[in-house]
């Protein structure tokens, strides 16, 4: 009999405590679900086992504390409590190589170990990104290879995952879900888990490729926008005007369903998602012989910027009579975005290797990220203190606008930097009363199109 077997709460295991395992996993154990934590990386699970959190969500490390020691939330690096569980959410990486193909290594180990384990009643969600077809095609037979029968055993669909870090646990909480069902009975069976679970509302397509393509399109779609503010940030350049004006103008069209919705300029685009999902949809369009020339543009405009916000920086320098070459800058934010300690893929190392390449002295800073990473990501010590980092600065270049960041001292900052010394905001959008009052100071400001 398919879940929901009975009115008792479910037993959930999560396979694939990373960054979006943890945060689904312990916002459900929060909600009251017994929830196991399935990771092969025995670091990882020894890591939250001990009540510590490896990954730099914010909340999510005071969630894992107060949940430590009950008996709702547990870990392990084997399949045994996926035997036992009612729901198997699967959140393992899925990364693409070179041509925008999926690499299947991690999502097949899963299916392969699962197959044998599954029984009557359970429902499997695939929760990692996958190109069309796949939860179908490829995840199904893989299941079904252990004995069990889809439909009459156990129950799949595919919903995306679509929470942005750095507000995960919140959003977790509010947005609403896509189910992707492998047939009507399973999306009906998903639907249960997740009202239930959660209770935001879903959107439910009784085929997994609907569910698979809504999760290609949404970051399809915020790589195009934010390409399209990164250009008109670089026209604004051109006539020094403040592209945050423009945007606020151009946003205030009503069109569609809502307004004209220009997303914000930036030094580039990075992370785990954004960088790879629109290849990903690239590569599954190429299968079917058509191109999608929009991916190819909207990636190769973002992945310019840290070039452009590195280029911008030492010609501003110039200006300001100090030769890039030797040059302190102090890199304030390494994280991929705001409000994460997540580096991965972070358009900041390019930022920092282009200013490297220049001569320039580069100290970075950031005190949501784990400091080895740091030094494996841009091959620099992690400063420990912002004090430290911009003393003597010519430059002090906020590539993460954390929060710390918007409320920065600039008084007590002016005192320590060189002078003159340029700020350059590379994704703290400083309002205009922060950008007079550095003026004020004597910094001389530049923005991505600011
Ligand atoms: N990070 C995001 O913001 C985000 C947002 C939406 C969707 N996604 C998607 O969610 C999925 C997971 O992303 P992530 O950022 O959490 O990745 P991650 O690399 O942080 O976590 C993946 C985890 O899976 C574990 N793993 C890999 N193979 C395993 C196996 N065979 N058995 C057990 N554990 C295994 C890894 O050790 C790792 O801890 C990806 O498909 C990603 O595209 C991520």
């Amino acid at each position: 009999m398919p879940f929901p077997r009975d009115d008792s709460v479910p037993r959930v295991a999560v396979i694939g405590f990373g960054y979006i395992g943890s945060c689904i996993g312990v916002t459900l154990a929060d909600l009251g679900m017994r929830v196991t934590g399935i990771d092969r990386d025995a670091a990882t699970v020894e890591a939250f086992a001990r009540g510590e959190c490896p990954v730099p969500e914010p909340g999510l490390a005071e969630a894992v504390t107060r949940l430590h020691g009950s008996d709702r939330l547990a870990f392990a690096t084997g399949y045994a409590a996926a035997a036992s569980a009612d729901v198997v959410l699967i959140t393992v990486d899925t990364p693409v190589d070179d041509a925008g193909g999926l690499v299947p290594g991690p999502l097949e180990a899963v299916c392969r170990s699962l197959a044998p384990l599954l029984r009557s009643g359970q429902l499997v969600i695939v929760k990692s990104t996958v190109p069309p077809g796949y939860t179908r095609n490829a995840v199904l037979p893989m299941l079904e290879s252990g004995g069990g029968r889809h439909g009459t055993d156990f129950h799949l669909a595919f919903c995306p995952e679509r929470l942005s870090e750095g507000t995960a646990l919140a959003q977790i909480r509010q947005l609403p879900i896509v189910i992707g069902g492998c047939g009507p009975a399973s999306a009906e069976a998903a639907d249960a888990f997740w009202q239930g679970a959660l209770q935001v509302p879903t959107r439910v397509y009784p085929v997994p490729e609907i569910a698979e393509l809504v999760k290609l399109a949404d970051n399809w779609w915020i790589d195009h926008n934010i390409a399209m503010a990164n250009d008109l940030a670089r026209l604004c350049d051109g006539y020094g005007v403040d592209v945050l004006d423009v945007i606020a103008g151009a946003n205030s069209l009503p069109k569609g369903n809502g307004n004209v919705n220009i997303l914000l300029p930036s030094v580039g685009v990075g992370g785990a998602c954004l960088t790879k999902d629109p290849w990903m949809a690239a590569r599954s369009a190429r299968d079917r012989g058509a191109r999608l020339q929009t991916v190819e543009t909207a990636r190769r405009v973002n992945d310019e910027m840290p070039e452009y916000a590195a280029r911008t920086i030492t010609d501003q320098l110039i200006k300001l009579g100090r030769e890039p070459s030797g040059a302190v800058v102090a890199v304030l934010g390494a994280a991929f975005k705001n409000d994460t300690g997540d580096l991965r893929a972070t358009p900041a190392a390019g930022v920092v290797e282009r200013l490297r390449a220049a001569g320039a002295r580069v100290r970075v800073f950031d005190p949501l990220a784990d400091p080895a990473e740091i030094r494996s990501v841009f091959g620099l010590p992690a400063e420990t203190a912002w004090t430290d980092a911009v003393a003597g600065a010519d430059c002090v270049a906020v590539l993460a606008g954390h929060t710390p960041f918007r409320r920065l001292d600039f008084a007590a900052l002016k005192e320590r930097v060189a002078d003159p010394c340029l700020v350059y905001d590379g994704r703290a959008y400083y309002p205009p009363e922060t950008i007079a009052r550095l003026r004020e100071l004597g910094f001389t400001y530049r923005g991505v199109g600011r």
